[in-house]
């Protein structure tokens, strides 16, 4: 690992590993060498916490997908990671499958996006997977499809990418079911909490708003930030910012030990 530390500080390394992704599976995660590295990061650590658990099968959503390249990227981590810690993983994208519909009101941002953005070549997608069920359709009707099929394994990672505040508000739904259906914490990515120049994102918009409504709304659930995940990265990535844990306070397992127990403290338990 000191050597690892050492290379990667040699100009253009990130680059190039990148290029040729040598390594385990958890020091390409550690180091961000995904393509979407963020969601190899919340597959991975919502499997590892499955493990911990004994939950021997999970489920990863991606939550608009547009032109599939993070659902792919998603499909391919998770192969990897169940591949590596023994924990099966079902991977779901939702879409529309016709772009973006229109939008309610400024909440919405109808100055960002709008009607018909990011159409999606729905057989072109397809043909890039090999076991993720997209569901097509608004989120407004899939969502609770989904929430109550049969055999649906516990949630552990979501991607939030549908850029309105009311898509994202119908996606939560999501968290409306009974405890098996989930595992304590749910890793969340959020793309669209990070605002552009123009100063257009806060909380009285877009998934900020989604987010802290859904927090207003229930006592037992929270949405919450990871607090200073730049801290235990090796390295400064954008999406550090993005990252949010889905807490259900009161599931039966949310109190359960999970982190090894050491004869010795380290600095890195996990
Ligand atoms: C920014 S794109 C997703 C990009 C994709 N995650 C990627 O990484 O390439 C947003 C997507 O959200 C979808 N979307 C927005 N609102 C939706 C809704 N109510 N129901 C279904 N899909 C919706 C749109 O169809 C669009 O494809």
């Amino acid at each position: 690992m000191g050597l690892l530390n050492q290379l990667v500080r040699i100009p253009y390394a990130y680059g190039l590993w990148m290029r040729f992704p040598f390594g385990s599976v958890r020091t390409r995660v550690d180091h961000g060498i995904f393509p979407y590295p963020h969601y190899a990061y919340g597959t991975y650590w919502s499997a590892f916490l499955a493990k911990r658990l004994g939950i021997p099968r999970i489920t990863v959503m991606e939550f608009g997908v547009a032109g599939g390249r993070g659902l792919v990227a998603l499909e391919k981590a998770s192969i990897e990671i169940e591949r590596e810690l023994g924990v099966g993983i079902d991977v779901f994208g939702f879409d529309s499958g016709g772009g973006m519909p229109a939008p309610i009101d400024y909440r919405d941002l109808p100055h960002i996006w709008g009607q018909g953005f990011y159409k999606m070549d729905v057989d072109k997608v397809k043909a890039k997977l090999t076991k993720t069920k997209l569901v097509l359709g608004d989120v407004r009707e899939t969502t609770g499809q989904v929430l109550g099929s049969a055999g649906l394994a516990p949630i552990g990672f979501i991607a939030f990418d549908l850029d309105y505040y009311s898509s994202t508000k119908a996606a939560f739904t999501l968290f409306d079911g009974d405890d098996a259906k989930y595992l304590p914490r749910i890793h969340c990515y959020f793309d669209d909490v990070a605002t552009n120049d123009l100063g257009c994102m806060n909380e009285h918009v877009g998934e900020l708003l989604a987010i802290s409504e859904f927090n207003q709304a229930h006592a037992d659930q929270k949405i919450c930030k990871f607090e200073h995940l730049r801290l235990s990265r090796r390295r400064w990535e954008d999406w550090q910012e993005k990252m949010y844990v889905h807490h259900r306070f009161t599931h039966p397992s949310y109190a359960a030990h999970v982190i090894p127990q050491l004869s010795q403290h380290t600095e890195r338990p996990l």
